[in-house]
């Protein structure tokens, strides 16, 4: 059997015991090395996911008559490499197991609800994916990467004429955590936040 599991933003208070109970009783631990690295795997057969998909995607056909877990960071039904595994071995049963999402500890750092937000990510994609949820929302969230910055989202939104507030998150729940609270205008001016949770609050249509 197969499980996608989230393990959170980074920090072991904020796995989940089911999320840890699962990896604990697996066979085969598969994921990013920063992830594996992070979680207990002593005595498990590791198969770290580099860039190359399709080596990891084999390695869990292969493994997948064992207890084998996919660990994910945040929660898998988030921008993670479950939708691949679902799209690309479609015969194969996939459980999931959820955990605390990235976003999740922005929001709750800034004490806000986000059911009314637009979320998004431009993680390893392009900013068409931005402009689909800007204009007609006024809050989005999205997901950076190291290419397309925080700042660089805010130079974006800033030549389209978007201000408003802008909240960065990066290395939630890490000892280095950084959190911004600012706007549109004064992120475009910094440097750095790569692969952060952006958060923007548009000022149009006050
Ligand atoms: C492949 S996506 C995974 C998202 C994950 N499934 C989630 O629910 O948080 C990777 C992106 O998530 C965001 N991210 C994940 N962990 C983070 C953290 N601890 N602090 C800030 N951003 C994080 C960054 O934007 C990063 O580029």
């Amino acid at each position: 059997m197969v499980t996608v599991v989230g393990i959170g933003p980074g920090h072991p208070d904020l796995i989940t015991p089911a999320a840890q109970k699962i990896i604990g009783t697996a066979d085969v631990l598969i994921g990013g090395k920063r992830l594996l690295d992070s979680i207990d795997t002593t005595g498990k057969e590791i198969f770290y996911i580099t860039g190359h998909i399709d080596s990891a995607l084999k390695e869990l056909e292969r493994n997948s008559d064992k207890s084998t877990v996919v660990v994910v960071s945040g929660d898998p039904g988030f921008y993670s490499i479950l939708r691949t595994i679902r799209n690309r071995l479609p015969h194969l049963p996939v459980n999931a197991v959820p955990g605390i999402s990235s976003v999740q500890v922005l929001f709750a750092l800034i004490a806000q609800e986000w059911q009314d937000v637009a979320f998004t990510s431009v993680h390893g994609r392009s900013l068409d994916e931005l402009d689909k949820v800007t204009g007609h929302n006024k809050k989005i969230c999205l997901l950076t990467d190291d290419k397309l910055t925080a700042p660089a989202i805010a130079r974006h939104l800033r030549e389209r004429g978007v201000g408003g507030r802008a909240v960065v998150g990066k290395n939630l729940s890490y000892p280095d955590q950084e959190l911004i609270d600012t706007t549109v205008e004064a992120l475009a001016e910094m440097d750095g936040l790569e692969s952060c949770v952006l958060y923007i609050e548009a000022a149009i249509g006050d």
